[in-house]
């Protein structure tokens, strides 16, 4: 097993991602941290621990995060994810409280009790904590494994503007540290995690289980149906980023020198191959059936 860290922003795709962390006995998912995104911070958390308390998880930590980006406002994207984020789907209510203090802090003093490489970041919101973290406390930033995050559109246009994609545009400074921070890092943009795409026939097969994690994915993915326009089927960001963590083989990544749009246009947060970026390991390709497969299995899994 591996132990890692999430860092998200639940958000309905950041909360199946999670069910199928939860369910993969390939992770130690030693705590998660939370920022604000899809949703404020408080419904993040709040979210969190309703996500575990599903799974009967009381061991493992949450720890509240940033509540804006590091410098400018931001995004409330309560059309697309609900009030409360998770598209109204019913979720038990926390079994525990946020552990007190900071998720800054927190995952300071966690990499630094673990042995250096040993801890992993899976992040699927706004790069916030993680470029605070970087700046604040570099030495403990070191100290990561790798940091697999879902972000940025390369050569797909963008979900919130024409080329920007929604984590990277809620906070184009913290992308650019993270970037800028020589982290073993993997990036997966729009251009892989559009190809990996539930329909309503995913969505039916997984609420005739009776596996809790399944049909809560399954109403989740429905949720989501109805709040986005785009055919027959939607695509699966956050999750991807835990694919790739099991099964890096089913995804193709190229390293690519990325410039952050950190302007105050409507594509700030853009991305850019550029001779002045930072180079990030990219996924670009999928092996989206293969992935499907996985996530489908790993969800219904008793
Ligand atoms: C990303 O933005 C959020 O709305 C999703 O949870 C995902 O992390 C997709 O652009
Ligand atoms: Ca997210």
């Amino acid at each position: 097993t591996r132990k890692v860290i999430i860092d998200t922003d639940p958000g309905i795709d950041d909360a199946v991602a999670i069910l199928l962390a939860l369910k993969s006995a390939e992770f130690d998912v030693i705590g998660i941290t939370t920022v604000a995104g899809n949703i404020g911070i408080a419904t993040t958390t709040r979210n969190t621990g309703r996500i575990l308390a599903l799974e009967g998880r009381v061991d493992v930590p949450v720890i509240a995060g940033a509540a804006g980006p590091l410098s400018r406002k931001g995004f409330d994207t309560a059309d697309i994810h609900g009030n409360d984020g998770l598209g109204g789907v019913a979720f038990p209510d926390a079994l525990s409280q946020p552990v007190a203090g900071d998720a800054v802090t927190w995952l300071r003093d966690t990499l630094r009790a673990a042995e250096t490489g040993s801890i992993d970041i899976l992040a699927l919101g706004p790069l916030t904590n993680i470029a605070r973290l970087v700046t604040e406390y570099p030495e403990a930033a070191g100290r990561i494994g790798r940091v697999i995050a879902m972000g940025g559109a390369v050569h797909e246009p963008g979900n919130i503007g024409p080329r920007a994609e929604f984590n990277i545009a809620a906070d184009p400074e913290a992308a650019e540290i993270v970037f800028g921070a020589g982290l073993d890092m993997t990036l997966i943009p729009l251009d892989v995690t559009r190809k990996v795409r539930a329909t309503r026939d995913d969505t039916a097969m997984l609420q005739a289980s009776d596996v809790p994690a399944a049909v809560a994915s399954g109403a989740l993915i429905d949720a989501y149906f109805q709040s986005t326009t785009g055919g027959e089927s939607r695509p699966l960001h956050d999750p991807c980023v835990m694919l790739l963590a099991l099964d890096e083989e089913l995804f193709g990544c190229e390293t690519l020198k990325l410039a952050v749009d950190t302007g105050t246009t409507r594509d700030a947060g853009a991305l850019t191959v550029s001779e002045d970026g930072a180079a990030v390991s990219v996924a670009l390709k999928v092996e989206s059936a293969a992935v499907l497969k996985l996530l489908y299995a790993r969800l219904k899994a008793e």
